[in-house]
C-alpha cells in the first residue's frame, strides 16, 4: 500500500494502525505537501461501515472531531481521507508506564465529556469508548483531545419521529468489554448513559493503571463476559476509586444511575473534575504528563469547557430521506460486530424522558477513482479488546 496514490493526490506512507476491517496510513498530498490520514476498508469485508463512518464524520463536524477531507472508493477499497492526528491516549498511557496524574486525567476527562456531549447532541451514541479511540491533535492542536472511530456508533434519537430508541435486553455486546457499562455487558440496548459510564472506567484506568476486571483467567467469549460483568457489578464505586479523590467515586456512582432515556448531566460530571483540579490547585493549562515543556497555546486553539454552543433545538436536516438507509447500515454494523450473547436476565429501571435533539445537514462527497491495487489486507473478525 505504501507509495500508492489515491484520488490523484494522496500518497500513502506509514501504516498507523490496523483494525477489524481495514488499515490506517499517513498520506501526503503530493501537490500541497500536507499530511493526512487515510482509512481503508476492503470492499468485500467492510459492509459499508466506512461509508457510514464518513457520513457520521461530516455530520459531527466540529471541535475535536477529525475533519474529513474526502470519501470514495476504488476497485478493492473504500477510502476515507481525513485530518491527521497524533498519538492516542492509549499510546500515551503506555508511554507513561501505565499511569497518568490526577491533573492529566482530569484535563483529559473534561475534554472527553465535551466530545461525547457533542456526539450525543447530534443524536448519536459512540458505543466504543476506550483510550484508543481518543487521540491528541497534531501541531498547534496537539493539546486537544479528539474523539475518533465511529464504526460502532448508533443513532439513539430520531428527530423525524421525535423518538428515543426503545429499551431492549438480550442484545449482543457492542464495544469493548473492559470499558463497557454494566448494563451493556448485561445485554441492554445502549444509550447516552453507557458512553458516560465507560468514560468513568477509562478515567479510573488512567489513574489506577488497570481495572479490577482485567486479566480474568481462562474464560473465552460468553463466559469471559459473564465474569467481567460479575466483577464489574460487584466492584463498588468506593472500591474502584479507593485512594483517589472522592469526586471520582461520585462520578462512577452518578453514571451508573442514569436512566435509559435521560439526558446525562454533563455539567455535573465536568464540575466534579474541575473541583478536583481546584482542590489540587491545578489549572487547565494543557500541560500533560507526557509533555516535555509547557505548551504555548494560541487563544483560538483553546475552547474552554462549556464555551461552545451545543444546540439542542433547531432545524434538523440531517439524513432526511436517508434515515431508512442509514438505519439499515447501522443494523448491519451491529450484527457484524456482534459477539456471543450475554443474557443474564436482569431488569434495569427505565424512565421515559426524551428530549428533541437536532443536528446539521451532511454533504458527503463521493469520489470515484481508478486504482488497480490487489494487495490484500489482513482482516480480523472482531475489534474486541482483551479485557
Ligand atoms: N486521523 C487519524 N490520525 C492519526 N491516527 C489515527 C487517525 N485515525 C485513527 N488513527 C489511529 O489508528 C487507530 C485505529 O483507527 P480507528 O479509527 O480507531 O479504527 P478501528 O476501527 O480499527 O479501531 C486509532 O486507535 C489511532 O491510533
Ligand atoms: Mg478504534
Amino acid at each position: 500500500m505504501q507509495g500508492k496514490i489515491f484520488f490523484k493526490y494522496y500518497k500513502a506512507e506509514k501504516k498507523l494502525g490496523e483494525g477489524s476491517f481495514g488499515k490506517i496510513y499517513t498520506a501526503i498530498n503530493i501537490k500541497t505537501k500536507e499530511l493526512y490520514a487515510i482509512k481503508m476498508e476492503r470492499k468485500e469485508y467492510g459492509q459499508g461501515l466506512l461509508e457510514t463512518e464518513a457520513h457520521i464524520l461530516s455530520h459531527l463536524k466540529g471541535f475535536g472531531i477529525p475533519e474529513m477531507k474526502t470519501y470514495g472508493y476504488n476497485q478493492n477499497y473504500n477510502i476515507l481521507v481525513m485530518e491527521l492526528l497524533g498519538n492516542s491516549l492509549e499510546d500515551y498511557f503506555q508511554k507513561m508506564k501505565k499511569s497518568f496524574s490526577i491533573k492529566t486525567t482530569c484535563m483529559l476527562g473534561l475534554q472527553m465529556l465535551d466530545r461525547i456531549e457533542w456526539v450525543h447532541s447530534k443524536n448519536l451514541i459512540h458505543r466504543d469508548i476506550k483510550p484508543d479511540n481518543f487521540v491528541m491533535g497534531r501541531g498547534d492542536k496537539n493539546h486537544i483531545v479528539y474523539i475518533i472511530d465511529f464504526g460502532l456508533s448508533k443513532k439513539y434519537f430520531s428527530v423525524s419521529k421525535n423518538l428515543h430508541i426503545k429499551f431492549t435486553q438480550n442484545k449482543k455486546l457492542t464495544g469493548t468489554a473492559r470499558y463497557a457499562s454494566i448494563n451493556a455487558i448485561k445485554g441492554c440496548e445502549q444509550s447516552r448513559r453507557d458512553d458516560l459510564e465507560a468514560i468513568g472506567y477509562v478515567l479510573m484506568y488512567f489513574l489506577r493503571g488497570s481495572l479490577p476486571w482485567q486479566g480474568l483467567k481462562n474464560k473465552k467469549g460468553e463466559d469471559r463476559y459473564i465474569k467481567i460483568y460479575e466483577k464489574k457489578k460487584n466492584t463498588t464505586p468506593e472500591e474502584l476509586c479507593k485512594n483517589f479523590p472522592e469526586e471520582f467515586t461520585e462520578f462512577i456512582k452518578y453514571t451508573r444511575h442514569i436512566q435509559f432515556e435521560s439526558k446525562p448531566d454533563y455539567d455535573y460530571l465536568r464540575g466534579l473534575l474541575k473541583h478536583i483540579l481546584n482542590k489540587y490547585n491545578e489549572c487547565i493549562d494543557y500541560y500533560y504528563d507526557w509533555d516535555k515543556e509547557k505548551p504555548n497555546i494560541k487563544e483560538n486553539n483553546i475552547i474552554y469547557t462549556n464555551d461552545y454552543h451545543i444546540e439542542y433545538n433547531g432545524k434538523n436536516e440531517w439524513l432526511k430521506n436517508k434515515d431508512e438507509k442509514f438505519n439499515k447500515k447501522m443494523e448491519k454494523a451491529s450484527n457484524i460486530y456482534s459477539k456471543p450473547k450475554v443474557s443474564l436476565n436482569l431488569t434495569p429501571s427505565i424512565i421515559k424522558n426524551s428530549k428533541t435533539i437536532t443536528s446539521i445537514s451532511t454533504n458527503l462527497q463521493q469520489v470515484k477513482t481508478a486504482d488497480n491495487s490487489n494487495s490484500g489486507s489482513r482482516i480480523n473478525e472482531t475489534n474486541y479488546a482483551q479485557a
